[in-house]
């Protein structure tokens, strides 16, 4: 779609809200190809945020971690200064602010190293390089919060429809940037060996994971952690880009999913035992005492638990900024 095709949708369409996933991804890609990049992460963000306002709607946009330079050592707040390190993160930090800038109502959700059962990502790459090669190199040395993207999609629902309830003002009210990650860090080698332990214990059958795979046994045996420095890529990448979830649970009630390792949630509940009893749970668990990950151990229990509580995490808005004003 071009700019003038997306000029026409919405204003053939005339939506009370605009919600834009859409994005220039290819991070490495983006550093000779900033012109589209541009076009993309800019120009057609900065255009729904002026139909929008054209209109009176109000605009939901999603960027990046990789707008910080990842030179800190403790999770960034939307307060921090950013400093893109490649073309991919300067082009989301230039969307971000024509948004902010043209002043329609709107919602920046920052997220980060987005997995999921479909696309292109990390998971998925993972587990089909687990069945090509039996040893995996991973970098070791860059730093963040893996973040399951049915999260991020059920998380702005739920506060989508909170904002809703205050009428039709309330994004302009509440409105600004927020970071919405998963809790915790890792690292992209200790991710992937959380994605291969999990994935040599996964029953077969499951239609998602027999994709990933392409039906094929797994037959990596080693994983070897190697520095970002052996594994040159075109684009500079943050060595640590957690973000802090802090605004957002104040503002929204909005708790964190558990991370980094919540991509055993996605894993259970892609295989379509999302209403799983703890004994199913179990059976498909092959009664494992939980996978261990620095700092503790997620459990079965723990994890059916957290699927049970989301539905309660969020709290009525009226109870947090609305009261400070
Ligand atoms: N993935 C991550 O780790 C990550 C991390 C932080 C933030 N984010 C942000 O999260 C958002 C979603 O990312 P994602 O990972 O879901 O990206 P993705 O898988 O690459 O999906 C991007 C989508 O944008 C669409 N798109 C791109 N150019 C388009 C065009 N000219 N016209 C129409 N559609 C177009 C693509 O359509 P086609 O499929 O048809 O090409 C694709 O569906 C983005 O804002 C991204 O910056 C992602």
């Amino acid at each position: 779609m071009n700019l003038d095709q997306l000029r026409r949708a919405i204003r053939d369409v005339q939506p009370n809200m605009i919600v834009n996933a859409a994005a220039y991804t290819s991070v490495d890609q983006a550093e000779t190809d900033e012109q589209q990049a541009r076009i993309i992460n800019v120009d057609a963000p900065a255009l729904m945020a002026e139909e929008a306002k054209r209109i009176g709607a109000s605009l939901v946009h999603y960027s990046t971690d990789y707008v910080f330079d990842g030179s800190s050592s403790l999770p960034y707040a939307e307060t921090d200064q950013p400093n893109p390190l490649n073309v991919y993160g300067k082009t989301k930090l230039a969307g971000e602010e024509a948004i902010r800038a043209i002043g329609t109502p709107h919602l920046i959700f920052r997220t980060a190293w987005v997995y999921g059962t479909t696309g292109r990502n990390f998971l998925l790459t993972i587990l089909r390089l687990a069945t090509e090669r039996e040893e995996l190199k991973v970098v070791h040395d860059q730093v963040g919060a893996p973040t399951w993207s049915q999260e991020i999609a059920t998380s702005t629902e739920r506060i989508l429809r909170q904002l809703s309830q205050q009428g039709r003002e309330a994004i302009s009210k509440f409105g600004g940037t927020y970071h919405m990650t998963a809790a915790g860090k890792t690292s992209w080698f200790e991710f992937a060996k959380a994605i291969t332990e999990e994935a040599s214990r996964m029953p077969r059958g499951i239609p998602w994971f027999e994709a990933a795979t392409n039906g094929q046994p797994l037959v990596t045996r080693r994983l070897r952690a190697i520095t970002t420095e052996e594994f040159p890529t075109p684009a500079r990448r943050p060595s640590y880009s957690v973000l802090s979830n802090f605004r957002i649970k104040q503002d929204f009630g909005w708790n964190c999913p558990p991370g980094p390792y919540n991509y055993m949630l996605c894993l259970l509940k892609a295989g379509s035992t999302a209403d799983l009893s703890m004994a199913q749970f179990r059976r498909v668990r092959g009664h494992r005492p939980g996978i261990r990950r620095p700092g503790g151990t997620l459990t079965a229990e723990k994890a059916l638990r957290y699927i049970a509580a989301r539905d309660r995490q969020f709290q009525p808005l009226s109870h947090r900024r609305l009261a400070t004003g």
